[in-house]
Parts: structure tokens; C-alpha cells; sequence
């Protein structure tokens, strides 16, 4: 009956539509504004060193987000293909996230480590060569793309304007002013005691064989790093939050 007056009466009707909505819409958007109590610090997260930040650029720049996912959602069968559920302190660096909305290939979240250089340069120049059945398109133009080393400076000095998540800027003073020194040592493995003071666990080699620093150095330091940062043997979440 009460139900009946208020849908033959518009403006009653109108009056608690709104209610409704701004409820639900309050209890979807307050959490955000307290996002940082929320996200709890995880050992051995850092943000993305200078070569590896230059990897993910050309990630974005390729869509690679269009056809991978970078999120194990805590479900036993994703957890055993891919490895331990994603943190939400594992995209506290990702600006902008790369979970991604579909997947045509697999989820990269843990495909750090899980190949050689040797594989990514193979399957990136062309996946045929390495997963005959694979429909990924090939990004063998990476390998002839010289990255400039003096300008990485400039994206770190950038992210540290975008970011504000309540724990001062991402990169520090030195790390902005070696970020040329820190690109060059990563990509070539040679002077690295500075990287991986700033970065530990980086990742230093010649990634892709040649001597030349290129967007396929970039783009594998990248995806081999992905998911290892944290180290799940002795992760424990704290369920208490
Ligand atoms: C059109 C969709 C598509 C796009 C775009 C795409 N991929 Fe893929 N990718 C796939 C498919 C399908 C597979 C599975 C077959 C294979 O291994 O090639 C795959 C596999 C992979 C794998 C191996 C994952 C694993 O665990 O075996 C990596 C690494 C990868 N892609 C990286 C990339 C990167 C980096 C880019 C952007 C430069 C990219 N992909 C763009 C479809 C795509």
C-alpha cells in the first residue's frame, strides 16, 4: 500500500530515487577519499626504476593493456595458473594502472622471471617464432628505436606531479638526478652499485643483445620485473585491517 503512494505520486517518487542514489553513490565513492589507510605498505615495493619506467611507456604507447590483463584475481584457478592474487600495494606505483579490462593473451602481472630475454626478444620480434599458434601481433620495430637517456629525467620529475598518494613524492631528489646514470647502468649492467641502491632488485643486463639502448631493452627490463618485487615467501597479508 505505502509502496503504491509513492509510485502514483511523481515528485514523492522523484524525492527518494534521489535518496537511494546518493546513498549508494556515497557508500561507492567516500572509501575512495581514504584510500590511503586502505592500502596497506608491502615490503619491497618500489617504483619503477628509470629504464623499467621507459618499458612501460612503450606498453602503453603499443595498447598492450588492450589484449593483457596485470591482475591475478583471488580465485584458485587464476592463482594457480598465475601466481599469487595481485596486492593493491603491487599498482601503488602504477600511474595509470594497467589492470586492464580484457584478455585475448594471458594476465602479466607475474610474467617477471617467468621467461628468458631471450624468449621476449623472440616473441616480441614475432611470436610465431617462439608460439606457433599465437595471433599476438609482432614489435620487432622496438628493436630499431634508440631510447634518448638524457630525457627519462623529465618522466620521473612528471610523475612525481601526477602522484599524491599521501607519502610524498615517488622519486627523490637523487633519484631524479641520476636518472640518466641509473637507465644507462640498468640497460648495459656496468656501474650499477647507485641502481641498486635506489632500486633494489633491479634487473642489469643488455636485455636484447645489442649494444645500442633500445625500446625492446626497455620493454623486457619491464616485463621482467613484473610480480617479483614482492616476496610472497614470506608475505603475509594482514587480514586484522
Ligand atoms: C591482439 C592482442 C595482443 C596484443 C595487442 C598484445 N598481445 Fe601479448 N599475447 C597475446 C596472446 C594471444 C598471447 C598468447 C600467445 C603467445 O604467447 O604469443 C600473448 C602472450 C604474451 C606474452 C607471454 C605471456 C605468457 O605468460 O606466456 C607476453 C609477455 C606478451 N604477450 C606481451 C605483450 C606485450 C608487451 C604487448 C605490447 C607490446 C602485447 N603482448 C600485445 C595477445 C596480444
Amino acid at each position: 500500500m505505502k509502496h503504491e503512494t509513492i509510485e502514483k505520486n511523481a515528485t514523492l517518487l522523484l524525492i527518494f530515487s534521489f535518496l537511494v542514489v546518493t546513498i549508494g553513490g556515497l557508500v561507492q565513492i567516500v572509501p575512495l577519499f581514504y584510500l590511503q589507510n586502505t592500502i596497506e605498505t608491502v615490503e619491497g615495493m618500489r617504483p619503477y626504476s628509470p629504464l623499467e619506467l621507459a618499458g612501460r611507456n612503450v606498453y602503453i604507447r603499443e595498447g598492450c593493456y588492450v589484449c593483457h590483463s596485470q591482475m591475478v584475481r583471488p580465485f584458485r584457478d587464476e592463482v594457480e595458473r598465475y601466481g599469487h592474487y595481485s596486492l593493491a600495494a603491487e599498482s601503488e606505483y602504477d600511474h595509470p594502472f594497467q589492470w586492464g579490462s580484457k584478455r585475448t593473451g594471458p594476465d602479466l602481472a607475474r610474467v617477471g622471471n617467468k621467461y628468458s630475454d631471450e624468449w621476449h626478444r623472440e616473441h616480441l620480434s614475432n611470436p610465431r617464432n617462439v608460439v606457433p599458434e599465437s595471433i599476438m601481433p609482432g614489435y620487432a620495430f622496438l628493436s630499431g628505436k634508440e631510447i634518448d637517456p638524457d630525457g627519462i629525467g623529465r618522466h620521473l620529475a612528471a610523475l612525481n606531479l601526477v602522484v599524491n598518494n599521501g607519502r610524498g613524492a615517488m622519486y627523490r631528489p637523487e633519484d631524479l638526478e641520476n636518472a640518466r646514470a641509473d637507465l644507462v647502468a640498468q640497460a648495459t649492467g656496468e656501474d650499477i652499485d647507485g641502481l641498486m641502491q635506489r632500486y633494489p632488485k633491479a634487473l642489469a643486463r643488455n636485455f636484447d643483445g645489442d649494444p645500442r639502448i633500445t625500446e625492446m631493452d626497455a620493454l623486457i627490463a619491464y616485463l621482467q620485473m613484473l610480480g617479483t618485487l614482492v616476496d610472497f615467501s614470506t608475505f603475509k597479508a594482514d587480514l586484522s585491517r
